[in-house]
């Protein structure tokens, strides 16, 4: 095999030359996962060349996994891209574990995300910086990337070169800001992705990505031209020109927002998939995603075709209100594009909640991809429908991200778990700590812990169980530490229960981003605690921090978390330095 990712995971393309073609494949089995739409028309492909497409191992979610000989693979690929209306990928993985893992992502993906509710409550912000949006900007972008170099194939120096120079780009965007950072995300072949990052002011730790591909290919070649004008240097373009209107309306999002223009997507979506995967291992907490690839083509009497699969289904519904606000009369239609046919995919197999509004529908999509066709020229010379995907990935932002443009207020950002009520905690003048006796999908300290020892309005204090463990009393309220709230709710909105994956939320006001450490515990039992630890975090910065952590709720009616909020020292459910501060909140499981 040509491909390797992290020496496991082996992607292939359907539609474009499949890259293994640059090597002799060596003669081994490998696994594939495979939309099972595909199934019948590589099996015919398959028995008109006297092969036999072996049978799946497990079919689910619309999935196939299914072993085959490495050689085999390109007989598939030729098969796909023969007998299918569309393009559609299929992933290799070198051992069947790995296949049937890509297979329950798929069909289990939210479990990462703490989930927020999306709503639309920021139209003076987004307005601003939809009037800015500008189509000569966005036909320069396509200009530039799709005439500057033959092509962007990932693995060839011209390829890195549109990287540089496109961050070089995003950074001359960015100013002077402090509170934003160009940067590569370097990979095991030549070129890099790219991430321009807005820091969110109150709510850094949720993050909002907005992307589209950097690569290009040509199907009959990796030397053959391929300005990818369409696919897709309409979608980074589309990507660069909301940043840049963010800029130049001085947007200042609550929500952390990242700008990605991913690295080898024709290959395999392997630029995506590394990102995503080393997000996950983070722990990042992606709220939403916007994957633009392909927008400057309009095949289709619909304005945008949404991708139903490998796609979230309550963002994809939000991402369609966000059209009917901003752009009304503007229209739509679900779409499905195949298993894997954009970095969406990657996303969403990682756990997070992704959309993809597209150009078309599939079979009035452009014509000329991964040809030396696919050139601005194509499209008439003007960047007009990647316009509309501008304004949606503007209107995304604003909406998911919240905060504000200069001159306007931001609205209140709703990080509740949709569909759960989350209760607001009374002290227990018993347990002597916030309790929610209420059963619900979580329960919030409110305003109860904001503060420390004798420092700020923190009643009841140290509102610890027992009242055992007492608040150092150094410093100032809100120059120094205090832990000011907790929250813990389940990941997808039922109510709290033994086995229930939980996030908690811990709004700290952090001295140092260096020096400072939160150390959140759980106990089964509030009662009696016995404290394990979740983990240890460290605030991105000094001022109001919110840092989140997931476990699982063990069995026990009224358990407890701890956050031990500590200025140096080493873990522990209750250091005893100046500024350390300790708070519970206790609630009801069922
Ligand atoms: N932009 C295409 C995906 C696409 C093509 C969507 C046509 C809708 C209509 C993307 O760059 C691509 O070529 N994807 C590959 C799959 C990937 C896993 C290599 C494809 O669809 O073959
Ligand atoms: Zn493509």
């Amino acid at each position: 095999m040509a491909i390797r990712k992290f020496g496991t995971v082996v992607a292939m393309l359907a539609c474009a030359a499949p890259a293994f073609a640059e090597a002799a494949p060596k003669e081994k089995e490998v696994w594939i996962t495979i939309g099972t739409d595909a199934l019948e028309p590589a099996r015919a492909s398959f028995q008109q060349k006297g092969l036999a497409l072996p049978a799946p191992a497990l079919e689910k979610g619309g999935v196939a996994v299914l072993r085959v000989r490495e050689s085999q693979l390109e007989t598939l690929a030729a098969a796909m891209h023969d007998k299918l209306n569309r393009c559609a990928g299929f992933i290799a993985h070198d051992t069947e574990q790995q296949a049937l893992a890509a297979v329950e992502g798929s069909t289990a993906p939210q479990s990462l995300a703490s989930l927020v509710s999306y709503n639309i409550n920021n139209g003076p912000s987004v307005n601003a910086m939809l009037s800015g949006v500008q189509e000569l900007n966005i036909r320069n972008t396509i200009n530039s990337l799709s005439t500057n170099w033959t092509t962007r194939r990932y693995n060839v120096q011209s390829g890195a070169d549109a990287a540089t120079w496109l961050k070089s780009q995003w950074t001359t965007i960015a100013g002077s800001r402090t509170d934003i950072s160009v940067a590569f995300f370097a990979h095991s072949w030549l070129q890099q992705s790219v991430i321009a990052t807005i820091t969110g002011t109150t709510h850094p730790n949720e993050v909002v990505v907005i992307g589209g591909h950097l690569d290009s290919i040509n199907q009959s070649g990796s030397t053959a031209a391929a300005p990818g004008a369409d696919d897709d240097a309409s979608g980074v373009a589309s990507v660069t020109e909301a940043f840049r209107v963010a800029v130049a309306n001085g947007y200042k999002p609550a929500r952390t927002v990242k700008f990605m223009a991913y690295a080898g997507e024709e290959v395999g979506l392997y630029g995506s998939n590394a990102i995503a995967t080393s997000f996950k291992n983070a722990g990042t907490n992606v709220v939403g995603v916007l994957q633009l690839d392909m927008t400057n083509y309009k095949g289709s009497s619909y304005d945008f075709g949404m991708v139903q699969d490998n796609t979230n289904a309550s963002l994809n519904s939000f991402t369609t209100s966000l059209i009917s606000t901003y752009q009304p009369g503007l229209t739509w239609t679900n779409i499905t594009c195949g298993y894997g046919c954009s970095d969406h995919a990657s996303w969403n197999s990682a756990g997070y909640p992704a959309t993809m509004p597209f150009e078309a529908t599939m079979s009035t999509d452009n014509p000329q991809i991964h040809t030396a066709g696919d050139t601005l020229t194509y499209t008439g010379g003007t960047a007009a429908n990647s316009v509309k995907f501008a304004k949606l990935a503007v209107s995304f932002m604003g909406e998911v991200a919240k905060g504000a443009t200069t001159g306007n207020t931001p609205p209140p950002v709703d990080s509740g778990t949709p569909g759960g009520t989350i209760n607001t905690a009374t002290f227990d003048a018993t347990l002597k700590a916030p309790r929610c006796t209420a059963s619900g999908a979580g329960c919030d300290s409110g305003t109860l812990l904001n503060g420390r020892g004798g420092l700020g309005p923190e009643v009841n204090r140290p509102n610890t169980i027992g009242g055992t463990c007492v608040d150092g009393t150094s410093g100032t309220y809100h120059s120094d530490e205090s832990n000011d709230r907790l929250k813990v709710a389940t990941n997808d909105g039922t109510n709290l229960a033994a086995g229930k994956q939980v996030t908690v939320t811990a709004t700290v006001w952090a001295y140092s981003s260096t020096a400072d450490t939160l150390d959140l515990y759980y106990a089964a039992n509030a009662s009696s605690p016995v404290w394990t630890l979740i983990g240890s975090y460290k605030p991105a910065g000094s001022g109001a921090r919110t840092i989140t952590a997931t476990y699982t709720l063990p069995a026990g009616a009224t358990q407890a978390i701890r956050a031990n909020f500590r200025y140096n020292g080493t873990a522990g459910s209750c250091t005893t330095g100046g500024y350390d501060d300790h708070d519970d909140l206790i609630f009801s499981v069922q």
